[in-house]
């Protein structure tokens, strides 16, 4: 069965913040100064759209964001999200099923790979990898393991709880930074967070 965020739509944040505090927002937020004004940007697997309300703050237009969610309980939440006067174009669909444009300047996936499996990986980081224009950012957040015990112990805690509730695939973190380096990305900038728990990279293309 396919993962279905749908049920955790309601309390995803709540629990987040529970565990993590604020730290999977700073994540994501310190990438987010690679955005540069009036950028055509792909945003897949947003959750509840905080994400949008972030990029609004830091310009509240001239932005063309393509919003990618597979989950409609977490779409029907980011519509309501204030986007100032950026323009978003909501799609509810699994992103490797959308056909699009591509040419994006930036593709931004926040915590979307880690539940995957490495098959699963592969497809999705292809059809990405297509859609953004050679010299883009890719903007990229997700779990890594670096020997602390608790890591491991979390982890496991966290994929038993999402495949009981959201049915996801995966039951070990797939090889994420493989897919970069095969595809000959460079890394513009890296941060770990949490002790060392949570990694966010912007990668050039
Ligand atoms: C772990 S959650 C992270 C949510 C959000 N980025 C955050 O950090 O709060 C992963 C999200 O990706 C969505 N998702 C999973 N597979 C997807 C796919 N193939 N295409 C688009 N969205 C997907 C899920 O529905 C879920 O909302």
């Amino acid at each position: 069965m396919a993962a279905n965020y749908n049920n955790s739509a309601w309390f995803y944040d709540s629990l987040a913040k529970l565990v993590y505090g604020r730290t999977l927002i700073n994540a994501q937020v310190y990438l987010l100064q690679f955005v540069s004004p009036d950028a055509n940007i792909l945003i897949a697997g947003g959750g509840t759209g905080w994400i949008l309300e972030e990029l609004t703050h830091i310009y509240r237009s001239g932005l063309t964001i393509t919003y990618v969610e597979v989950a409609a309980n977490m779409m029907a939440l980011s519509r309501k999200r204030n986007v100032g006067a950026n323009q978003v174009n909501f799609i509810t669909d699994a992103i490797e099923n959308v056909a699009l444009p591509g040419g994006f300047d930036v593709i931004i996936t926040p915590f979307l790979f880690d539940n995957f499996t490495d098959k699963t990986l592969q497809k999705v980081f292809k059809h990405l990898h297509s859609q953004l224009k050679p010299g883009g950012l890719w903007l990229n957040t997700h779990f890594q393991l670096t020997g602390k015990w608790w890591q491991n112990l979390l982890l496991k805690t966290m994929f038993a709880f999402f495949k009981l509730v959201c049915h996801i695939e995966a039951s070990a973190l797939p090889d994420i930074e493989k897919q970069f380096v095969q595809n000959n990305y460079s890394v513009v900038i890296q941060k770990t967070f949490f002790g060392e728990f949570i990694t966010a990279k912007t990668y050039r293309k």
